[in-house]
């Protein structure tokens, strides 16, 4: 347990002098530059990137949950990379471990809707208007997230022509496979007869779900429990769970904040949201387990 140096009564050893003189186990006060705490968080550059457009005090909790969900996309996006690049390289225990990482971090990221989930109309008009046409919707980590569930789509691109960094990162992400091909690589390499049509498929188009993974996962799922493809099979309905319950903690949220008007993004709002939220992530994982 650390103790605060200047907390009185923190420890036995913690007397008057004990602000002025820390003990022998008192932190360090003493750093020539910046802390190396600092040094690691960037924590002054991370708290100095809120610019609220409007004098609403609510607008806070907005601009901050949606850049603390950012940075969970970016974290996910990182744990995805990693377990399709494992799944690749047939190493099942990284990728494993990476895939359970993010599920911990998706219920996280879900848990963040908290301070938004009541939001009345009244209250999210004091800054909508300032928000002019910004939306999720041109959100580029999202994109990558949704790009390695398998739900590519080069449109998306089309808003970040103006960003070169991102629009970049974003086209690498497209023309890669998926976390889901490699999956469907490894179904492959381990005999659930997969057809060269679904493995040669060009990787920059959306994922169709597929008559022959569905047999693959059908297979799968028929034999033995703790087998280690049922377990990466339960890992990713996991995920897609989650990924699934983002999007309608988001659609729920935006219900009750706004009703059925349009989106800042320009869309027709709920209405669109909806259809967007029907979708199955990894869909043969769900629709195989009726014929189990
Ligand atoms: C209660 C506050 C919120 C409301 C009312 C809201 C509303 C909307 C609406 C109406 C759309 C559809 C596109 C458009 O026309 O703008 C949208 C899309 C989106 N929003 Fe939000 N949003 C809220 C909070 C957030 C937060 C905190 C995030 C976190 C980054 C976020 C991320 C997204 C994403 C990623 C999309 C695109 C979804 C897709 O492409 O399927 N939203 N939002």
């Amino acid at each position: 347990m650390s103790h605060h140096p200047n907390a009185p009564g923190s420890g036995p050893e913690s007397g008057p002098e004990s602000g002025a003189d820390p003990g022998a186990e008192a932190p360090n006060l003493d750093f020539a530059g910046t802390t190396p705490y600092e040094d690691y968080v960037q924590a002054d550059v991370l708290t100095h990137l809120q610019h609220p457009l409007s004098d609403d005090p609510g607008e806070m909790v907005f601009l901050v949950t949606t850049q603390v969900m950012e940075l969970w996309f970016t974290v996910i996006v990182h744990e995805w990379q990693t377990a399709a690049e494992a799944l690749r390289q047939d190493d099942l225990p990284v990728a494993m471990a990476a895939l359970k990482r993010s599920t911990y971090e998706l219920e996280s990221l879900n848990a963040s809707w908290k301070p938004l989930a009541h939001l009345t109309p009244a209250q999210f008009n004091s800054y909508r208007s300032a928000l002019g046409e910004g939306s999720g919707f041109q959100s580029a980590m999202y994109r990558r997230l949704e790009f390695l569930l398998g739900e590519k789509s080069a449109s998306m691109l089309v808003p970040h022509r103006g960003a070169p960094r991102v629009h970049a990162e974003l086209e690498k992400a497209l023309t890669e496979p998926s976390l889901y091909d490699e999956v469907i690589r490894l179904l492959a390499r381990r005999g659930y007869g997969i057809p060269d049509a679904v493995l040669d498929r060009d990787p920059s188009l959306r994922h169709e779900p597929s008559p022959d993974v569905e047999r693959a996962w059908q297979k799968v799922y028929s034999g033995e429990q703790s087998d280690a493809l049922v377990q990466l099979g339960e890992a990713l309905t996991e995920v897609a769970e989650l990924v699934w319950r983002w999007r309608n903690d988001h659609l729920v949220a935006t219900r009750r904040a706004m009703g059925s008007k349009t989106g800042t993004g320009g869309s027709a709002g709920v209405a669109w949201l909806e259809k967007r939220a029907q979708k199955h992530v990894f869909p043969e994982l769900w629709t195989a387990r009726s014929h189990v």
